[in-house]
C-alpha cells in the first residue's frame, strides 16, 4: 500500500514537472500597428482589435509605432485613453516617424514609457529605436546596432525577436521606396549574425512576409489607420512561440486568421471577403 502512495506521488511530480515545463515554452504575442490616432484613426476598429485581443489573454502585446498621426498632445492623449483598454502580462510600446513629428518625441517616454528589452520564459525582445525627430525615414545608427548584437549575445537559449518600427527591407505594393532605415545592410548583418529568430515590423501598413536565413520578418498592416496599402483591411499579428518554433498569422479585425505565406502567394488579395477561404483559426 505504501509502495503504491509513493509511485503515484512520485508520477504526480513527474506530471507536475513535465507540465511546468509546457507552460514555459509557450507564449502568444500580439503586434499591432500604426495606430495613428489623428484625422485618419478608424475608432471602431481599434476597440474592436483590442477586445479580441484581449480575448486571446496574450503574454505580450507590442505596439509597433506610429500611435499618433503628427505627435500632438491630443494625439497622444486619445492614443493612451484608447491603449489602456489594450491587456497582456507585458505591454511594449515602440515609436514610429509620425509620433516625432512637432516634438513629440518629448511625450511619447511621458505616455508610454517602455523598456528596450522584455524577457519571458522562452524569449527575449528587444525594440530597436528607429525614428528621428522631424524624419520619415529611419536610422538605428552605429551605438545601438553594436548594442543590440552584445544585449543579444546575452541571450543565447532564447527565442530572439526584435521589434522596430520602420521596415529593413521593402515591402512590394508601396511605391517608390525611400524610407527604409538608412542603415539596413549593417543592422540586417547584425540580426542574422545574432541568429534572431523573428523581427516584426510597421510602419508601411502593408502585411507581407520574408524569410532571411532562419530569419523572419513580418511587416503588420495597419490596426486602425484609413491609410492602407495593398491588402485592404485593419488588421494585426498573431505569434505563437512553442519551443523555438515561431508562427506568425495575420488577423483580419472582425475576419478570420490568414497565414502569410497565403499573403505572399496570392499577392492580389483585395477585400476579406476574398481572403475568409483561407482563413483558419489560431487554437490556444
Ligand atoms: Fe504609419
Ligand atoms: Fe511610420
Amino acid at each position: 500500500m505504501l509502495q503504491t502512495c509513493v509511485r503515484i506521488q512520485q508520477i504526480t511530480l513527474l506530471y507536475l514537472e513535465v507540465e511546468n515545463k509546457l507552460r514555459l515554452i509557450k507564449m502568444l504575442l500580439v503586434q499591432i500597428s500604426d495606430v495613428h490616432c489623428g484625422p485618419m484613426l478608424r475608432q471602431e476598429m481599434l476597440r474592436s482589435a483590442i477586445k479580441e485581443i484581449n480575448d486571446l489573454s496574450p503574454d505580450v502585446a507590442v505596439v509597433t509605432g506610429d500611435l499618433t498621426e503628427n505627435g500632438l498632445i491630443s494625439e497622444f492623449k486619445t492614443a493612451a485613453k484608447e491603449l489602456k483598454r489594450l491587456k497582456a502580462e507585458k505591454l511594449i510600446y515602440l515609436s514610429g516617424n509620425h509620433d516625432y513629428r512637432s516634438t513629440g518625441y518629448l511625450l511619447f517616454r511621458e505616455f508610454f514609457p517602455f523598456s528596450q528589452v522584455t524577457e519571458t520564459d522562452n524569449a527575449v525582445i528587444i525594440v530597436l529605436s528607429s525614428a528621428r525627430p522631424d524624419r520619415d525615414d529611419g536610422e538605428v545608427g552605429h551605438r545601438q546596432n553594436i548594442w543590440l548584437e552584445r544585449t543579444l549575445e546575452k541571450f543565447k537559449n532564447k527565442v530572439k525577436i526584435v521589434t522596430i518600427h520602420h521596415h529593413i527591407v521593402p515591402v512590394p505594393d508601396t511605391g517608390a521606396d525611400q524610407i527604409t532605415i538608412v542603415d539596413a545592410g549593417d543592422v540586417l548583418r547584425s540580426l542574422v549574425k545574432s541568429h534572431v529568430n523573428l523581427v516584426l515590423c510597421g510602419h508601411r501598413h502593408r502585411p507581407w512576409q520574408w524569410k532571411m536565413e532562419d530569419m523572419l520578418v513580418v511587416h503588420a498592416g495597419s490596426v486602425s489607420c484609413e491609410k492602407l496599402r495593398g491588402f485592404f483591411c485593419n488588421s494585426y499579428n498573431v505569434v505563437e512561440v512553442k519551443n523555438k518554433k515561431v508562427d506568425a498569422k495575420l488577423k483580419i479585425i472582425g475576419g478570420g486568421y490568414v497565414n502569410f505565406k497565403e499573403i505572399v502567394k496570392r499577392r492580389e488579395i483585395l477585400q476579406a471577403s476574398d481572403i475568409s477561404q483561407y482563413s483558419d483559426s489560431l487554437a490556444r
